[in-house]
């Protein structure tokens, strides 16, 4: 059986942690092929909240098996806390496997994520400053450490040596902050990690082929999201990995032909954490209800999430970048209150409409939606099991988006709960 990617199709937080846990089920293996601890996946099972960085939303199914990919970025002090937490609440995570190929944080990523944050003063991009983005700029620079060096102590120890004094000198000399010491970060990596990492290290690819090979499904789990995509979010807003269903096959070691089904989640309304642009975005009372009634800030950094309308030009912008095979929408119990809902439909500038997403940044900073309304349901969605029970205005709204993008939406989430969900299609 081929395999399947969970897609955010928006700037992230849009409920992949769930509806991965629940596609899972179905899984015998769960891999994240790409971000690192700046994701916060959550899933709530039998009132207990589990909200994870790096370790797979399938951690909760005892026969999956929960994969790190090879394009994750990943903070072994972070994994490792993140490890124990669970096995204190009876959560096994004896079958982890970690890519070899997989690259390590250090602290000075997260040092210099920092500084070039406070370098770019009003300009920031608002990063969660796990570093992230200086990790992956090592990666592609070629002076990265992977995590199959923690396998080697001599072989670690002389790239680390090399890649900080190159590292030093920046943040000497661009930066006027004093050097950080390679033999302190080596003895903490090799003595305190790499025992309780080195275990888990797998030719992760190989596994994964087994799996396809045996005719198991497979799911492939995104973090972050679309709009925050290296080459297709909203640059320089972004993060530095490519979350977009490509990002799938390059961060796990799957081909492109071995993947049949492309889940794009959806939040019923927008968010965003951190700058940049965001056309649907709302400043009334109506955001304040959204963030209020949909607890929205952040899973990871508790920060305020920003909150705006549906917008289907980022929508169709996304089914297609990720040829998307359908749409979960969640949290549509959140606009249960509401009198008036709106879609942004399309996007105006200088006088022009732009139903696709505009090619030219200024546009797109510029843009102003347009929208459509529709009437509220107004009663609580949150113990729906099926698509009977909907009222005719939940309907409309999510055929409304289902016609205009030309794509099935089959899941919808109506609570946080694994269990607050239903099927269209059953
Ligand atoms: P992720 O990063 O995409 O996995 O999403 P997060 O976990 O950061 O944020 C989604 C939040 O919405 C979490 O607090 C979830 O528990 C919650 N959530 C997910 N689906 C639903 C839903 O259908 N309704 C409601 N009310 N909350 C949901
Ligand atoms: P999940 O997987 C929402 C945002 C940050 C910032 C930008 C760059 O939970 O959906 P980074 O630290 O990655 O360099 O920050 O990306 N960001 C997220 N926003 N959900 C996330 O992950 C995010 N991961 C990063 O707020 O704007
Ligand atoms: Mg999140």
């Amino acid at each position: 059986m081929p395999a399947t990617v969970v897609v955010g199709t928006q700037w992230g937080d849009e409920g992949k942690g769930k509806f991965t846990d629940l596609v899972a089920q179905d899984a015998s293996m769960v891999v994240r092929y790409q971000g690192g601890h700046n994701a916060g996946h959550t899933l709530v099972v039998d009132g207990e909240t589990f909200a994870l960085q790096l370790i797979p939303s399938g951690i909760l199914a005892e026969h999956v098996t929960p994969v790190i990919g090879n394009g994750v970025v990943v903070d072994p002090g972070v994994l490792i806390e993140e490890m124990d937490s669970l096995e204190s609440r009876g959560v096994s995570t004896k079958n982890l496997r970690i890519s070899g190929n997989s690259h390590l944080i250090f602290p000075y990523h997260q040092e210099l994520d920092a500084l070039y944050e406070s370098n770019l003063g009003d300009e920031k991009i608002g990063t969660t400053k796990r570093g992230i983005g200086p990790a992956y700029a090592d990666k592609a620079l070629r002076i990265g450490l992977r995590v199959q060096d923690l396998l080697d102590r001599d072989g670690f120890t002389q790239k680390l040596e090399a890649t900080m004094k190159y590292i030093n000198s920046v943040l000497t000399q661009v930066f006027d902050h004093a050097p950080m010491d390679p033999t302190e970060i080596a003895k903490t990596y090799l003595d305190d990690y790499a025992p309780r990492i080195i275990p888990h290290i797998a030719d992760t690819i190989n596994l994964i082929h087994e799996e396809l090979t045996a005719k198991k499904r497979i799911l492939l789990e995104g973090a972050q999201a679309t709009f925050l995509d290296l080459d297709y979010g909203t640059y320089p807003f972004v993060t530095s990995s490519n979350p977009v269903a490509g990002g799938a096959c390059t961060g796990s070691g799957v081909g492109p032909l071995d993947i049949d089904r492309i889940i794009g989640i959806t939040k019923a309304y927008t968010t965003r954490v951190g700058a940049g642009p965001f056309t649907a975005e709302l400043f009334d009372d109506v955001g304040e209800h959204l963030v209020d009634v949909g607890h929205e800030y952040g899973t990871n950094t508790g920060r305020r999430r920003r909150v705006g309308w549906l917008d289907l030009v980022m929508l169709s912008y996304a089914t297609r970048v990720n040829s998307l095979t359908e749409l979960a929408i969640t949290k549509l119990d959140v606009l249960d209150n509401l009198d008036v809902i709106k879609i942004c439909v399309a996007y105006e500038f200088e006088s022009q409409r732009y139903d696709w997403l505009p090619h030219h940044q200024s546009v797109q900073n510029q843009a102003v939606p347009i929208y459509e309304e529709f009437p509220g349901w107004k009663c609580d969605l949150s113990e729906v099991k099926n698509r009977s029970e909907l009222p005719e205005e939940a309907e409309n709204y999510l055929n409304f988006i289902e016609n205009s993008l030309n794509i099935s939406v089959d899941l919808v989430g109506v609570g946080p709960g694994r269990h607050q969900y239903f099927s269209r299609q059953q």
